[in-house]
């Protein structure tokens, strides 16, 4: 089963003589159910990725596909949409709202989605349980430690239990004991709810930890290897 794939795919910046593909005629497909991580020094277009998978950006030429769809199909008002319904995102810098308590921000996504508050409700309760922070379910991002914020950050991406979540470099701002929590944390929240997980990561322990790896060059794909067999899907 595949989760997402790109056909392709190429991502030009800038105009005319000045322009550089970030990816270039770039093709791979994402296993479902994995954790795969996107690998390749800085400026080798792993953000660019995440971006199109996310919907968050649009390929120049080329097809991204991500749960069936096709993404480069859909208006602006559609896919923002299928964004909210089928993905979410987790980020370096935990990108949690400041004004919003650890609770609110969870709701957050489900809230957009509608539905009975108090389904609501038990679902962030669940969540925030399952990743740790419970306890600090009241307390704004500011008073909370990095860890405790990827934590929520983590629970606000799986809470409409997405399809697809993207995470970028999402160790990076962790010390490396934070980060080997967080990272068994993402697998767990992986395999638990059948999700696939696409990262990028310069992380030698995340690498390590990942299903398939993606090397990616220059904005060029350079190989894809699996380390792991696939499960049988749930
Ligand atoms: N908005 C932009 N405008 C122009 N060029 C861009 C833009 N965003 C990215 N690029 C260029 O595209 C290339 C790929 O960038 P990208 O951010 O995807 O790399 P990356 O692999 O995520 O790097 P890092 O590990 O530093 O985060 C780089 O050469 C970068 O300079
Ligand atoms: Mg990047």
């Amino acid at each position: 089963m595949i989760a997402a794939s790109l056909h392709n795919v190429t991502r030009m910046y800038g105009a005319g003589a000045a322009a550089v593909p970030a990816l270039c005629d770039v093709s791979v497909e994402i296993g479902a159910n994995r954790f795969t991580v996107l690998r390749g020094p800085s400026g080798s277009g792993k953000t660019t990725m995440l971006n199109l998978f996310g919907g968050i950006d649009r390929a120049t030429s080329g097809r991204v596909i991500v749960a069936g769809q096709a993404l480069d199909s859909l208006q602006d008002r559609t896919l923002s949409d299928f964004r909210a319904r089928h993905i979410g995102f987790v980020f370096q810098s935990f990108n949690l709202i400041p004004v919003l308590s650890a609770y609110e921000n969870v709701e957050y996504p489900l809230a957009l989605l509608g539905g009975p508050k108090a389904k609501r409700r038990a679902d962030v309760l669940a969540l925030l349980d399952a990743v740790g922070v419970a306890q600090h379910a009241h307390r704004l991002p500011g008073e909370l430690s990095g860890g405790q914020q990827q934590r929520v950050a983590i629970a606000r991406a799986l809470v409409t239990r997405p399809a697809l979540v993207l995470a970028d470099e999402p160790t990076a701002n962790l010390d490396s004991a934070t980060g080997t929590a967080i990272i068994s944390l993402m697998r767990t929240m992986q395999r638990e709810r059948a999700t696939s997980f696409i990262f990028s990561s310069h992380d030698p322990q995340l690498v390590a930890s990942a299903d398939d790896v993606v090397d990616i060059r220059d904005g060029r794909l350079v190989s894809v290897e699996r380390m792991t067999e696939s499960e049988v899907p749930q």
